[in-house]
């Protein structure tokens, strides 16, 4: 499959383009800085660009089947409006391309999931990530409202571990305390979604 990767230098984005490379994908990552690719530069096509940039996601996007998201800001707690103008970059770039399927990376807490978050959860997501979350919240909304074959997906709090395969994924879990899930569990849910109608038009939460 010829998957477009945004964020493919982050710490999800590189174990989707990992991910991708095993199974055989044709892989084009998108980075601001190809040396951050490290030792998977060579075995993608690198596009350098922005991807708040409708130009240059739209250039990168031309003959690719599908578009993953693994976005962010890193330890930064403002958005700015990167995923705002990134979702618009993208949504426009899709259509014009003809690539009809979309994965995007986004957090549990973010938008309607807010409502299902336990007490612990709440706290952090109406401090600390505020910024972050109001700015995915709209983004995430209007890729909900494009004619594209989406999947916006919710993890919990990221980790650094390994793989486990036995998380949970649904349109809604219940939640208790501040649960989370590796970011290579993540990768793995979101190349899978990539390759499969199961998820389409629907906005899986996933947590161990
Ligand atoms: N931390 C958590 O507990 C948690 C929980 C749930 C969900 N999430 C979400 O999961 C996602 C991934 O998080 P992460 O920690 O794995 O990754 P991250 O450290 O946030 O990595 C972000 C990636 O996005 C890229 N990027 C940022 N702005 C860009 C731009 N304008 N143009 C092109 N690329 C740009 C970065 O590129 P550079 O290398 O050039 O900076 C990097 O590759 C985020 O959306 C985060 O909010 C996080």
């Amino acid at each position: 499959m010829k998957l477009l990767i945004l964020g493919a230098t982050g710490p999800t984005g590189r174990h989707v383009v990992d991910l991708a490379l095993r199974a055989g994908d044709s892989v084009t990552a998108f980075v601001r800085n190809p040396a951050a690719l490290g030792d998977l530069a060579d075995r993608v096509t690198l596009f350098t660009g922005d991807a708040t940039s409708p130009r240059d996601v739209s250039a990168a996007a031309v003959g690719q089947e599908a578009v993953v998201s693994a976005l962010g800001v890193g330890t930064s707690v403002r958005a700015g409006d990167l995923f705002t103008r990134a979702s618009t970059a993208v949504i426009g770039a899709a259509g014009e391309a003809g690539v009809s399927r979309l994965v995007w990376l986004s957090s549990f807490g973010v938008g309607h999931t807010f409502d299902w978050s336990s007490g612990p959860q709440k706290l952090i997501y109406r401090t600390l990530l505020r910024s972050v979350y109001a700015d995915k919240a709209i983004a995430d909304e209007r890729i909900r409202s494009s004619a594209l074959d989406w999947t916006v997906v919710y993890p919990t709090r990221l980790t650094h571990g390994p793989a486990k395969g036995t998380f949970s994924a649904d349109d809604r879990l219940p939640m208790k305390g501040n649960p989370t899930i590796s970011r290579a569990d993540v990768a793995a849910f979101m190349h899978r979604a990539t390759r499969s109608g199961e998820w389409i038009h629907r906005s899986p939460v996933i947590t161990d």
